[in-house]
C-alpha cells in the first residue's frame, strides 16, 4: 500500500514504444520519453505509468514478457531505465510499471523449460490432459475462450499435453497454485522497487486465480470460462500475501487492471487492503465496441449512471476515458467532425473532477483520434489480425471482415504521438517509416501547435490539472449527484472549497441543472450563454 500521493496526483500513462523516437528507428524508446519528461511536468503530471518496456517477442507488445529483469533493447538498456527513474524523481515525477503476471511469453526461460516434465518449471503453468469428444476426437480439456479469439488452450507437442492461454497462444498463463511462481513474483516486483519504481499497474490480476477447470458457460458476449477466473478468493489471498511481503514494506502504490470486475469485488480489493484502487469497465461498454458484430451506438445515459453508480458505491476509483486498448474517447463519446476540441475538452473535465484517480493517456490531452487503417497490413494488433482471421473462417467476406475487425483495434489508441507538424512523422521520429502509421491528421493536432494556442486542448488540459492540484475538494473532497438531464452529468465536490461541475455528454442543446451559480473558475465555452446547455458544454464552479 503506498501513502496518499497517488490520490493527489494526475497519472499519465505512456505506451513507450508509440511516445517518442530518440533514435530514428520508427520505434518510441525510453531516451525518448526522458526527452519529453519537462513536457509533462509542464502538463502538471505527477505519476506515469509505463506500458511494458521489459523484454518481449512482440506478440503482444510487451504484453508477453521474456524476460522480467531486461528492458527490451528496442527501448534501450537498464541503465537508460535508472537515468529515467533519476530524471523523473528530479522532477517529482512518480513512475509506475507495468506488471504482467497473469502470463509469460512462451519464449521466457521458464516456460522452454516447462516443456520437460521433469523440469521444476514444468508446473509454473497450467497443463491439462486432452479430452475426447462423443466421436472419439481428442479436443482441448475445456470449452474456454482465449480474449484473442479461439480456444484457450493449445496443444504443446513435446508433451502431448494442453497449456491455458487466456489471451494469444504465446502467453500462457502462470500457475498461482504453485508457491514458487509467487516467490518468482516477488522477486521481480523487489528488483523494480529496488531500481526505483514507485509502484505497478497490475495487468489482468484479477484472473490470476483459476477456481476450477470446469466448462464455462456463457455466450458470444462474454468470455467463456471466465466465471471460473474473475475476482476469485485465490486471487484476493495471492494479493494480500504479495502487499504483506514486497508492496507494503515499500510502500508501494498499485492500482489494479480488473477485468470484468463488479462493484462488490472492487471493494474487495480495496478495502481488504489488496491493491490501492483499480480500473473497472462498464463505461468502457456504453457503446459495447468490444463486440465485433455489434457496433452499438453510444448511450450518454449509460455513461452517466455508470459514472454515477461507480463513484457512489466505491471510495476510490481509477479514473480513465482511453487507455491503450481502447478506441480514443473523442472518436468514441464525443464527435470529431463538428465538435473536437469541445468534446475532448468536456471528457476532459469529467476525467479531472471526478474522485478518484484520474489517467490521462498519452495523446488524449491534445484530442487524438482513431486512425483510418487503409489496410489489414498496417494493423499490427493481435486481436483486431486473430478477429480478422476468424470471422474469415465464418465465411465473412474480407471487407466486411476489416470492418468488423477495426471495431475492436487496439491500434487506434496506439498509433504514433502527435509532437509537431513536422514531416515525415509528426515529430514523433526522424524517419518516415514508423512502426504503425501516423495519424494524417497530425498537421492539425499536435502539441507544438497547441503549446501555443490560447484555446487549444491542450492549454485546457494544462489549466484543468493545475486547478485540480491546488484544489482540495476536487482531489479528495466527497462527491454529491446533483438532479439533471438523462444526458448531463452534475456534481458538487465538497473538500476545503465546494466545486460544482456540469457537463452535457452529447451535441445537442439540453437544459442545465437547476440553481448551478457560483464563480465560473473554467469552461470549455468562453462566452456566458445563460440559456440552458450547449452541445458537449461543461463547467466548473466554485459555490460561495
Ligand atoms: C491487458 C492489457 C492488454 C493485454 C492483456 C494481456 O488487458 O492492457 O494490452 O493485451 O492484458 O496481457
Ligand atoms: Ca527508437
Amino acid at each position: 500500500m503506498a501513502s496518499n500521493w497517488f490520490k493527489r496526483v494526475v497519472f499519465y500513462q505512456i505506451y513507450p514504444r508509440s511516445f517518442c523516437d530518440s533514435n530514428g528507428d520508427g520505434i518510441g524508446d525510453i531516451q525518448g520519453i526522458i526527452s519529453k519528461l519537462d513536457y509533462l511536468k509542464g502538463l502538471g503530471i505527477g505519476a506515469v505509468w509505463l506500458s511494458p518496456v521489459y523484454k518481449s517477442p512482440n506478440k503482444d507488445f510487451g504484453y508477453d514478457i521474456s524476460d522480467y529483469r531486461e528492458i527490451n533493447p528496442e527501448y534501450g538498456t537498464l541503465d537508460d531505465m535508472k537515468q529515467l527513474f533519476a530524471e523523473a524523481k528530479k522532477r517529482d515525477i512518480k513512475v509506475v510499471m507495468d506488471l504482467v503476471i497473469n502470463h509469460t511469453s512462451s519464449e521466457h526461460r521458464w516456460f522452454k523449460e516447462a516443456q520437460d516434465p521433469s523440469s521444476p518449471y514444468h508446473d509454473y503453468y497450467i497443463w491439462k490432459d486432452p479430452k475426447k469428444d462423443k466421436l472419439g476426437r481428442e479436443i482441448p480439456p475445456n470449452n474456454w475462450r482465449s480474449y484473442f479469439s479461439g480456444s484457450a488452450w493449445e496443444k504443446n507437442e513435446t508433451t502431448g499435453k494442453y497449456y491455458l492461454h487466456i489471451f494469444g497462444k504465446h502467453q500462457p498463463d502462470l500457475n498461482y497454485r504453485n508457491p514458487k511462481v509467487i516467490e518468482e513474483v516477488k522477486d521481480v516486483m523487489r528488483f523494480w522497487l529496488d531500481m526505483g519504481a514507485d509502484g505497478f499497474r497490475c495487468d489482468v490480476i484479477n484472473i490470476i486465480y483459476k477456481d476450477s477447470f470446469e466448462d464455462g458457460t456463457g455466450n458470444f458476449t462474454t468470455i467463456v470460462g471466465s466465471e471460473h477466473y474473475y475476482s476469485t478468493e485465490g486471487s484476493v489471498r495471492i494479493l494480500k500475501e504479495i502487499q504483506r511481503d514486497v508492496l507494503r514494506p515499500y510502500g508501494a502504490f498499485t492500482v489494479g487492471e480488473t477485468t470484468g470486475v463488479t462493484i462488490d469485488a472492487a471493494n474487495r480489493f480495496i478495502n481488504e487492503g489488496c491493491l490501492d484502487t483499480v480500473f473497472s469497465f462498464d463505461h468502457m461498454a456504453t457503446d459495447e465496441w468490444r463486440i465485433p458484430l455489434f457496433k452499438v451506438k453510444y448511450s450518454p445515459e449509460k455513461m452517466k449512471k455508470s459514472l454515477i453508480k461507480w463513484q457512489q458505491a466505491v471510495g476510490w476509483n481509477a479514473l480513465f476515458f482511453e487507455n491503450h486498448d481502447q478506441h480514443r474517447s473523442v472518436s468514441r463519446f464525443g464527435d470529431v467532425d463538428r465538435y473536437h476540441d469541445e468534446s475532448a475538452k468536456m471528457l476532459a473535465t469529467v476525467l479531472l473532477t471526478l474522485k478518484g484517480s484520474p489517467f490521462v493517456y498519452q495523446g488524449q490531452e491534445i484530442g487524438m483520434t482513431n486512425n483510418k487503417f487503409k489496410s489489414m497490413s498496417e494493423v499490427k494488433d493481435i486481436d483486431a489480425l486473430n478477429t480478422y482471421q476468424t470471422m474469415q473462417l465464418y465465411g465473412i467476406v474480407p471487407p466486411l471482415a476489416k470492418k468488423l475487425a477495426m471495431n475492436i483495434c487496439r491500434d487506434h489508441a496506439r498509433t504514433p504521438m502527435q509532437w509537431s507538424s513536422d514531416e515525415p512523422s509528426g515529430g514523433f521520429s526522424s524517419s518516415d517509416s514508423t512502426w504503425l502509421p501516423v495519424n494524417r491528421n497530425f498537421r492539425n493536432i499536435n502539441v507544438a501547435s497547441q503549446l501555443d494556442g490560447q484555446d487549444s486542448i491542450n492549454k485546457y488540459y494544462t489549466d484543468l490539472i493545475k486547478l485540480r492540484n491546488s484544489t482540495n475538494a476536487l482531489q479528495v473532497g466527497d462527491v454529491e449527484v446533483l438532479d439533471s438531464h438523462s444526458q448531463v452529468l452534475a456534481y458538487t465536490r465538497h473538500g476545503e472549497e465546494t466545486i460544482s461541475v456540469v457537463a452535457n455528454l452529447t451535441g445537442k442543446y439540453l437544459p442545465a441543472p437547476e440553481g448551478l451559480q457560483g464563480e465560473v473558475l473554467m469552461s470549455n465555452y468562453s462566452d456566458d450563454h445563460g440559456k440552458g446547455l450547449r452541445p458537449f458544454e461543461a463547467t466548473i464552479y466554485r459555490q460561495s
